[in-house]
């Protein structure tokens, strides 16, 4: 780790030591009452997936903070402040330890993913049937499950933005999931890095998911769902047998009633 970094984690720790109330020689510091969470990931351009994975924040507990459902607790609000004055400190620091733990870090690069997935998709890239709008729908869908059914919500990302880039047409397509697969994989580590199990449950909802079955497996059935609950774009009415979640269920039957 650097100079830097190695200082940044020391005061850091000072500053836990000392919201949680034990001995700190010397050192006095100002925690924060509240801290605008949303402010300073937008600061940042941050999406809160991105937020959530680069400093080690449960996802749900950001969207809680920014919506004042619940205030972040004192040492969440201490490294916090630390990530408004410092976030690239913080995130070299973070992934140094990562790194020396060999533990895998989860992230997603979204603009580059966009970027890659636009280029590999061609033209269809921006159709209004399965380009991009469909892929943020199914993002939005899937995140929406996913609370309710306990999904891993980056493979959900990555399903919602990989699922569709390798059609070769609008129409009946029936290899798009395995060459989704093909190249998902190959972009492990450059756009994106999940471990090898989510990986597993990635490419295997990407590749089963033109086959139109249901799943028990919580993950897979909430990518299958996201992207079946957006069938109203080209006025298809939802039937809820098709829905392998619980949430996806009642989103289909609510549908109906819409
Ligand atoms: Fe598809
Ligand atoms: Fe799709």
């Amino acid at each position: 780790m650097s100079e830097a970094g190695s200082k940044l984690i020391k005061s850091a720790q000072q500053a836990l030591a000392y919201a949680r109330g034990e001995e700190s020689e010397g050192f006095v510091v100002h925690v924060p009452e509240a801290v605008d969470v949303k402010s300073i990931r937008k600061r940042m351009g941050l999406t809160q997936l991105e937020f959530s994975s680069r400093f080690g924040f449960d996802v749900r507990a950001v969207q809680d903070w920014e919506q004042n459902r619940r205030q972040p607790d004192r040492s969440a609000r201490v490294l916090l402040t630390v990530i408004a004055h410092e976030p690239e400190a913080v995130s070299r620091a973070l992934d140094a330890k990562v790194k020396s733990n060999n533990v895998d870090v989860r992230w997603v690069n979204r603009v580059e993913l966009l970027r890659a997935v636009e280029e590999h998709y061609g033209p269809y890239a921006h159709s209004s049937i399965h380009g991009v709008s469909h892929w943020a729908k199914v993002e939005d869908n899937g995140l929406l499950i996913a609370p309710y059914s306990g999904a891993d919500t980056i493979v959900v990302t990555l399903f919602a933005w990989f699922h569709d880039s390798c059609r070769v047409n609008d129409h009946v397509d029936h290899g798009h999931g395995n060459r989704a697969a093909e190249f998902a994989v190959t972009q492990r580590g450059a756009l994106y890095q999940i471990d090898d199990n989510s990986l597993q449950l990635l490419l295997e909802a990407l590749r089963d998911h033109t086959d139109g079955r249901v799943t028990e497996e919580a993950t897979i059935g909430t990518c299958w769902d996201a992207d079946r609950l957006d069938l109203t774009r080209v006025g298809d009415l939802l039937n809820p047998k098709f829905m392998s979640t619980e949430k996806g269920k009642e989103l289909a039957l609510k549908s109906r009633t819409l």
